[in-house]
């Protein structure tokens, strides 16, 4: 079967449960998102992990995200996102995944973080056991710590097939120049960054060109960790969020973020299930256009 065929196959049977999910209608509009280098489906909406799931040992906060993580699926989720930087928050998604018996749809998206590229290795094996999958979909090089070294092993390792797919990460603007040098030299598939509503740097340079280059695009800190809702939670929701079927900010922020034509994904996090739903709706009714997309961010600005 193709890699097209397999994704188009998982997002079908991701539509199903959409379908029969409680309380749900099933969407107007799903948009699912392709791989541009393997033509594989997305949904647009994923899951990130950091500080959210890193819960220890704590056995009901581990089931709490195991709710979290079962609303994920259920609303049609596939890609989930972590990295060995984020404390237990691989092994808080390795005993949900584990509860809700592996489900299917799962896209894992891991990274590797260590300075000493010979322990690479090592480190993503540990996350593979955390997890417990037989491999990861992606790994991507996080924040891109000795990448020229980690890249190298990871092109390989696809090309052996124990990696699908292989990328590189920053955040909060940082980078931007060294990504773009990746971006136009290196055979990545995806490319993971932040943009927001009010941090919009990489419209200017990264994401035409991830699109140009044919990269999928990965965003994380939609919310700005949560900073951007908890502000603009106090002011009442413009008219036209209802226009685009908004119940709320959250939705408003994430809509802002897969209205743009060269994002495949955004990762927010929460620990909370009804964050979730709220987060995963975020994947029905219309998008914004390029004119109201201006008007939502000059608004948000002002604010
Ligand atoms: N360099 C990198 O590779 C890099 C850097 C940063 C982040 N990331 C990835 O991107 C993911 C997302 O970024 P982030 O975790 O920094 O921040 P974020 O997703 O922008 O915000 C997460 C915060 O928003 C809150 N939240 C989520 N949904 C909400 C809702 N519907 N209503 C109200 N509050 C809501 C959560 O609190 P509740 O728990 O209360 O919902 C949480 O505190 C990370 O988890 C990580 O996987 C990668």
């Amino acid at each position: 079967m193709r890699p097209a065929d397999a994704g188009r196959r998982r997002w079908l049977a991701g539509a199903a449960v959409l379908a029969a999910w409680p309380g749900q209608a099933l969407a107007a509009t799903v948009p699912a998102r392709t791989i541009p280098s393997s033509g594989e489906a997305l949904p647009a909406v994923g899951l990130g992990s950091w500080i959210t799931f890193n819960v220890g040992e704590d056995a009901s906060a581990r089931e709490a995200c195991t709710e979290v993580v079962r609303a994920f699926f259920a609303a049609g989720g596939r890609l989930i996102d972590s990295s060995p930087m984020y404390g237990s928050s691989q092994a808080t998604i390795g005993h949900a995944l584990a509860r809700l018996g592996r489900p299917p749809a799962l896209f894992s998206a891991e990274k590797v973080w260590i300075g000493d590229a010979r322990r690479g290795a090592a480190q993503m094996e540990a996350s593979r056991a955390f997890w417990g999958v037989p491999r990861f979909d992606l790994m991507q090089v996080h924040n891109l710590l000795a990448w020229q070294e980690h890249l190298p092993r990871l092109l390989e390792m696809k090309a052996a097939g124990r990696l699908r797919y292989v990328g590189v990460t920053t955040s909060e603007g940082r980078r931007h120049g060294e990504i773009e040098q990746i971006l136009r030299s290196q055979p990545v598939d995806f490319v993971q960054l932040s943009y927001n509503l009010l941090d919009r740097e990489a419209e200017r340079r990264l994401l035409p060109l991830a699109q140009e280059r044919r990269i999928a695009v990965i965003v994380n800190r939609p919310f700005r960790q949560g900073r951007l809702l908890d502000s603009l939670q106090r002011h009442p929701l413009p008219g036209w969020a209802a226009e685009i079927g908004c119940d709320g900010w959250a939705q408003v922020a994430l809509k802002f973020v897969i209205s743009h034509p060269a994002v495949t994904c955004v990762i927010p996090a929460t620990s909370q299930v009804a964050h979730l739903r709220q987060n995963m709706g975020a994947m029905q009714g219309r998008l914004p256009d390029a004119a109201l997309r201006e008007r939502m961010a000059a608004e948000v600005a002002a604010l």
